[in-house]
């Protein structure tokens, strides 16, 4: 079996699995994750090639700690010592000076994405393996986040191994800060809410305001089409009722009717938003019509992921 319980055994074979330079799909809080040794080109190289990913994408790495973090960055700004002192581990990737002595981590830049996990079988492989883990997440280049490892599975089928760790908690990705300037720059919104951060250190910046201080203005993989389902998805102000056929799917939220009526919170829509777009797929509708949840700053990252995978 490629899916394995993450117990004492599923971890042994998933460490050896990764010591032989191969790849392994991880649970963790936000979506499955697609783990190599971020040190062994090779390992990383077969990422890339599951995943059909551009190799101008840089992954983030997974560690198990703080100790482990600082040993991947040239320099450890006191915006990266009071974000990663609150929210780590944590649904939040700092992007930092790459070590200067690190090479072939991800894509070739000067800067490296980290991120330390809240999932206790992710600690438990990043402890085993003693290894860093860079990690995307574990779907084909473009298509939609696995959350659970029936995701994972159909999205790779060739993928070697699964820890199995149940439905992710939160649904989406991690929010992606550069700590690279004097202040904190988004680049890609995500589970942890831009409120937390400002409470944290006071301001963050969009990731088109203020000075081009930080080593990234973007994430290189905020591609305009991305997170796709099969379907054509469109965003509509409101779902015109008249008219639907069987071929066509719906997803609104709470106080609207629908194929998928989510929450209309938006932590709870974005824990289900991917499994929601994966079972209309699996529907096999030609059209997902997708209620715009509220211009607010809490829906950005849902907003962000909608307006992605609407694109042509
Ligand atoms: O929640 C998550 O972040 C999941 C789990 C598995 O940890 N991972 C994830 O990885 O979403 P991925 O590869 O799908 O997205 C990583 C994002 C991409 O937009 C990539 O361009 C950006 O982080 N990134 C990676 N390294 C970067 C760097 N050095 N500078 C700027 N952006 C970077
Ligand atoms: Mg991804």
């Amino acid at each position: 079996m490629r899916v394995v319980k993450p117990d004492a055994e599923g971890l042994r074979r998933a460490v050896e699995v990764l010591r032989a330079e191969s790849v392994v799909a991880f649970p963790t809080e936000t979506v499955y994750g697609l783990g190599a040794n971020a040190f062994s080109a090779k390992a990383v190289g077969e990422i890339y090639r599951l995943k059909n990913r551009p190799s101008w994408n840089p992954l983030i790495v997974h560690v198990a700690n703080v100790e482990a973090a600082r040993a991947l960055a040239e320099t450890w700004p006191g915006l990266a010592n009071e974000l990663a002192a609150q929210f780590w581990p944590g649904p939040l990737t700092l992007v930092l000076p790459r070590a200067r002595h690190l090479a072939g981590v991800g894509a070739s830049n000067d800067t490296i994405a980290i991120r330390i996990p809240a999932h206790e079988v992710a600690l438990q492989l990043l402890e085993a393996s003693g290894l860093p883990l860079a990690a995307p997440s574990a779907n084909r280049s473009e298509g939609i986040s696995p959350t659970t490892a029936d995701h994972v599975l159909r999205s790779l089928p060739d993928v070697p191994l699964v820890l199995d760790g149940g439905p992710a908690s939160w649904g989406i990705e991690s929010t992606v800060v550069d700590v690279t300037g004097e202040t904190a720059r988004l680049l890609r919104p995500g589970a942890l809410p831009l409120r937390e951060i400002r409470e944290a250190v006071g301001s963050i910046l969009l990731p088109d305001e203020g000075p081009a201080d930080g080593a990234a203005r973007s994430s290189p993989g905020m591609s305009r089409r991305h997170y796709a389902p099969r379907a054509a998805l469109v965003l509509v102000k409101e779902v015109d009722q008249t008219g639907l056929s069987d071929s066509v799917g719906v997803l609104t939220y709470e106080g609207f009717s629908g194929t998928e009526v989510l929450s209309a919170d938006p932590r709870e829509y974005a824990a289900d938003l991917y499994a929601a777009l994966h079972r209309l797929d699996d529907a096999g509708v030609a059209t997902i019509l997708v209620q715009e949840p509220p211009d607010t700053e809490d829906w950005l990252a849902v907003r962000d992921r909608l307006s992605r995978a609407a694109a042509k």
